[in-house]
């Protein structure tokens, strides 16, 4: 351990020791029941998600010193039922020439019951003539190994830019591996320097050196930059998920400023692949940079960060609490009826208490989590009003969310409305936690997330003949 990692530690644990502090003393507004959100800080992207020897473990990308963002290191949560998390601390210290302004987003690849983690070691240059997007960073690609989760060997460099085709900016990151047959494939995010969002294929033999092998791209230019992407393969279906920035124009100037979701892939991802249109994973306000990965039983989980980077339209109330973001719940990704749909893990279903059953309508007062579900919704109509200001409602064709005032210290603070065309709804599912809500159409068809600060904590769903069902969590 070098001196750097060692004050590093000291700073890092006296600032959560702090938090602590403050939080016993003044208590928390904002912070969720069922969510993951750093213990003091920043958090953005899941890094590193997977399951060794039936534990749960999920990086974060993690700026413990300022609510508004920093210098990025991993913190570390573990879990047996991705309900429960146990923070470990951070793990991944931005300690070393090829990784000193930040320990970049990535993922693990579990094998022979070792953790092989691959990030991106985000170096910015600042010399004389700094261009940030061709030539001011190095993303350097970094391999690290543990062997149980807890502690971790000595960081090794294995890709720099000149590693990455020349075409492409400085802007490469995001590994992700998997196994085919006897090789190792890692696809990493890029743009080009024509402004071209991509992704690119490398593979290797031992999962240290590796070589440029192909690019994915969507046939006309489809973004500038793709961040994080994953492939993964669910009930037969091969996905390719990818967080889309510069989407303008037409629908887009209804959404995010920039988008996740994925191409259904046709033939191999390593040639010959045709790319579905591009659906997004969530229609809500908060929702970017997802990862998954698989169980030891063979399900595809996905969590996202409940958070968008570089948003001006909205904030959040917790920084005034000293923190911001936190993750969506997990969530089982499926393919049912040849659509790809979400639903929150099954877990979930163990540690719900029935509250209150009703047709047509339901009223709840005081604030709790919930789990509520609509079923059989007959006359495709469906209105929830959450706090009084949240509003989820079917109508005109149009799934829409939205908040009755944008103003920024409201109940939105300062989200306004989203929406899905959607031709029927039969079912929905609504997820409350304290300063969160993630809403499940059409069982999982789409999906809205939004993070959002209630003040009188009352619920009212109403859905034309329907069962409404509510559970606490
Ligand atoms: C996505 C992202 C990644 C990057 C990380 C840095 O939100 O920009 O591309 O690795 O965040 O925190």
């Amino acid at each position: 351990m070098n001196a750097l990692t060692r004050d590093l530690i000291k700073l890092v644990d006296m600032t959560e020791e702090m938090m602590k502090e403050k939080e016993q003393k003044e208590g928390v507004d904002y912070r969720e029941k069922l969510h993951l959100m750093p213990p003091v800080g920043w958090l953005n992207d899941p890094n590193g998600l997977c399951q060794l020897n039936g534990i749960y473990h999920t990086f974060f990308q993690y700026s413990p010193f300022n609510a508004e963002g920093g210098v990025k290191m991993w913190g570390h949560y573990t879990s047996k039922d991705m309900i429960d998390w146990e923070y470990q601390g951070v793990k991944l210290y931005p300690d070393q020439p090829f990784d000193c302004h930040g320990v970049y987003s990535g993922s693990t690849f579990i094998e022979d019951g070792k953790m092989y983690v691959y990030y991106t070691g985000n170096v910015k240059l600042e010399d004389g003539d700094f261009d940030y997007i061709n030539t001011g960073r190095e993303a350097n690609t970094v391999l690290v190994i543990s062997e149980d989760g807890k502690t971790f060997g000595p960081k090794k460099e294995l890709m720099r830019n000149v590693d990455y085709p020349s075409d492409l900016t400085c802007h490469v990151r995001d590994p992700k591996v998997w196994k085919e047959g006897d090789t190792y494939y890692m696809i990493q995010g890029a743009r080009t320097k024509e402004d071209v969002g991509q992704a690119l294929i490398f593979e290797s033999k031992d999962k240290i050196n590796w070589k440029f092998r192909s690019r994915v791209e969507s046939e006309k230019p489809f973004g500038y930059m793709w961040e994080c992407p994953d492939y993964f393969e669910v009930d037969g279906t091969k996905i390719l998920s990818a967080s889309v920035q510069g989407l303008e124009g037409g629908v887009w100037d209804d959404r995010n400023v920039y988008q996740s979701g994925y191409f259904l892939i046709n033939g191999s991802i390593l040639e010959d692949y045709k790319l579905s249109e591009y659906m997004l994973w969530d229609y809500g306000f908060d929702y970017y940079a997802p990862q998954s990965f698989e169980t030891e039983d063979g399900r595809r989980i996905h969590i996202s960060w409940m958070g968008m980077p570089d948003c001006e339209e909205y904030t959040n109330l917790t920084i005034a609490e000293g923190w911001q973001h936190c993750f969506t719940f997990p969530r089982e990704v499926f393919v049912e009826d040849g659509k790809v749909r979400q639903r929150p893990v099954r877990e979930l279903q163990k540690r719900k208490t029935f509250v209150d059953k009703s047709t047509g309508m339901l009223k709840k007062d005081g604030y709790k989590v919930y789990d509520v579900n609509i079923s059989g919704i007959q006359n495709n109509e469906f209105r929830t009003v959450i706090d009084e200001e949240l509003i989820l409602e079917y109508k005109n064709g149009r799934f829409e969310m939205h908040f009755t005032s944008q103003d920024k210290n409201s109940v939105s603070a300062g989200r306004g409305m989203r929406y899905v065309d959607v031709d029927k709804i039969s079912s929905v599912e609504i997820l409350v936690d304290k300063s969160s809500v993630e809403v499940f159409v059409n069982n999982g068809e789409y999906v809205f997330t939004t993070r959002f600060y209630p003040q009188k904590d009352s619920l009212t769903v109403e859905a034309a003949g329907a069962e409404i069902m509510m559970e606490e969590i």
